[in-house]
């Protein structure tokens, strides 16, 4: 098992939490459809008005220093903090892999995320929307996934949220099994419940044709 920490994402994380927007997007095969930036992601995560938030899987110190001492044959520098992990520095090759990317804090990669966002439903009050929930190819398997769902929820149940929901595509299937494993309902199966989406062409179209030619109504705002 890998030894990791989940933490509450910070501005630091942006360019890493892009990157794995990035890669959840491509590996649902919607690549193209990812328009924002990462000036979106510290806009909308951290910003004034701050719409989503995210959690954040990080590879331990210890972790690291044994995956590059496997990973190389020779002494290396361990690119993150030092003291962390005792291994002798002496750079004598470029790093190898995304070990010391230098992304995350004091160098760390990230390997996953959970971006979520808190709702309000008229039945049973708050409630809390996951958008975005992945874990890098590589560190799949190790529990990490399992802890960051966890965590998500205590972050739920302490915001006094009456349920968690989101999405799955239906082919997804390895997903739909491993979060039926732990106890959610498939809301489209059990309620014949679908998601619908206005996309902004169609909203504009809306507001045009139906406003333009509203009568007898304040439309004014
Ligand atoms: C779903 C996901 C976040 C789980 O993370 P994880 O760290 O691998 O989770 P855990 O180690 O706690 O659990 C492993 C289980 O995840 C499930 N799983 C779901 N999708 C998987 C995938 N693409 N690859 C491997 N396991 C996957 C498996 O059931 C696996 O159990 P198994 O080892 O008995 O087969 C991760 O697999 C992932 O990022 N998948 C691709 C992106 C995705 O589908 N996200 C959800 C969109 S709704």
């Amino acid at each position: 098992m890998a030894s990791f920490n989940i933490r509450k994402a910070t501005p630091k994380d942006c360019q890493d939490l892009m990157r794995m927007i990035k890669e959840l997007a491509a590996y649902l095969n919607k690549a193209d459809e990812v328009v924002i930036t990462v000036n979106d992601v510290e806009k909308y995560l951290f910003g004034e008005k701050r719409l989503a938030e995210a959690l954040v899987a990080e590879l331990s110190a210890e972790e690291i220093c044994q995956r590059i001492e496997g990973e190389r044959t020779q002494k290396e520098e361990c690119r993150f903090d030092k003291g962390d992990c005792g291994i002798e520095k002496s750079i004598e090759t470029e790093p190898v892999s995304h070990f010391a990317s230098g992304s995350g804090h004091a160098g760390r990669p990230l390997v996953g995320y959970a971006l979520y966002f808190y709702n309000f439903h008229t039945w049973y009050g708050p409630y809390c929307f996951i958008m975005d929930f992945y874990v890098t190819e590589e560190w799949r398997r190790n529990g990490i996934g399992s802890v960051l769902w966890a965590k998500i929820i205590q972050e739920a149940l302490s915001m006094r949220c009456s349920n968690v929901t989101w999405e799955v595509y239906d082919w997804n299937k390895r997903s739909m099994d491993y979060y039926k494993r732990k106890g959610a309902c498939d809301l489209t199966e059990q309620d014949g419940k679908h998601v619908l989406l206005m996309d902004r062409k169609d909203m504009e179209k809306c507001v045009a044709e139906t406003l333009a030619s509203a009568t007898g109504s304040d439309v004014s705002s």
